[in-house]
């Protein structure tokens, strides 16, 4: 029964194809498990003469305590084995370049609009804002343009409907306004228009600051004194400023408002058509009709209102030519500012 030589032989085959702890076990339990093979050998201990009992225990209990310690060597190394594979599997190469994320910025149209907009309030006007897709009554009718209206023809709208359209201007902010505040009303209202126009100096979609403020006694010069102001804030405290008698339905008078051209000082250019000024900005007094078409008493209150191109303002700002500049998303020209 007893063959020691072979046992050991055929448990050191077995150790050699071992390749991983799992493996190991099943070797241990191969040998040394409850039927194991050594096991059984001391089973069967019973069977032999009890005077050969203590030599052959002894040659068992050798042999397991053999098995014993080569697996437990065998598992030290594999263990350590394991161990270094899965650090260096898991290993960060901490001297492997970082993955770059780009800086983004903000665009320059954006950056003017919050300019225009911050100089406004910090002289106590407060931020308003109206749909981008507008009724045609509160674009037009309302602000004194009815639908035979000639002035509707300079502002290439585009329709969505016979009522509805996309706002060809920000003015209609100011009807939306006064219809749910009463005066005194001190409303800056920056956004997005939409014009069907496209060449050097038009884009379809551009931004307007719309601003008016109404009370009992609001007078031109009150307009003037604040668009001075905000003229001088964005392009210099020495910058002329000029207003001239125009028409908008919903103003009345009416003032288109020019600063002296930055690129010749006046004298005449390519820049200002030789004219010495730049026109920036639309403005008026509030038109009595106008306040009647929200319910305000034309003979309590008045009013005045501007509004201005924000791409234009850039555009003459940083000296740029072309309005599509801004929307082509070249990176080299809106890193610049
Ligand atoms: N809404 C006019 C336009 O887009 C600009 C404008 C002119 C606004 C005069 C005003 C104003 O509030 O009083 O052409």
């Amino acid at each position: 029964m007893l063959d020691i030589a072979s046992l050991k032989k055929s448990f050191l085959n077995d150790l050699q194809a071992i390749t991983n702890l799992s493996q190991l076990q099943q070797l241990r339990v191969k040998y040394l498990g409850k039927r194991g093979l050594v096991t059984s050998e001391l089973k069967d201990l019973s069977a032999v003469l009890p005077e050969l009992r203590p030599t052959y225990g002894k040659i068992i209990n050798e042999i397991k305590n053999f098995i014993i310690d080569e697996i437990n060597k065998r598992e030290d190394v594999l263990k350590k084995e394991e161990y270094e594979k899965r650090t260096l599997s898991e290993a960060i190469d901490i001297t492997l370049p970082g993955k770059f994320t780009p800086f983004g910025r903000e665009h320059p149209v954006h950056a003017i609009l919050s300019e225009i907009t911050s100089i406004f309030t910090s002289m106590g006007f407060e931020v308003a804002e109206g749909p981008e897709v507008e009724l045609d009554y509160y674009n037009f009718e309302a602000l004194n343009m009815p639908k035979d209206h000639p002035a509707r023809d300079m502002q290439d709208t585009f329709y969505i409907s016979d009522e509805v359209i996309l706002r060809t201007h920000t003015s209609p902010v100011q009807i939306r306004v006064m219809e749910k505040m009463k005066p005194p009303l001190k409303i800056v209202a920056p956004g997005k228009v939409y014009r069907c126009d496209a060449d050097i100096s038009h884009t379809p979609m551009f931004h307007q600051v719309e601003g008016f403020m109404v009370d009992t006694d609001i007078a031109f010069s009150d307009l003037k004194g604040i668009l001075e102001s905000f003229i001088h804030s964005v392009f210099g405290g020495d910058t002329p400023v000029r207003f001239r008698p125009s028409f908008f339905p919903f103003t009345e008078p009416s003032a288109e408002v020019d600063i002296g051209c930055f690129s010749c000082s006046g004298k005449g250019c390519r820049i200002c058509k030789n004219t010495g000024w730049l026109e920036i900005l639309g403005a008026g007094m509030i038109n009595p009709r106008v306040f009647e078409m929200v319910g305000y008493d034309p003979e309590m209150y008045s009013g005045f209102a501007f509004g201005m191109g924000v791409e234009r303002i850039a555009m003459l700002k940083y000296s740029i030519d072309d309005i599509r500049l801004f929307f082509e998303n070249d990176l080299r020209f809106l890193r610049q500012f």
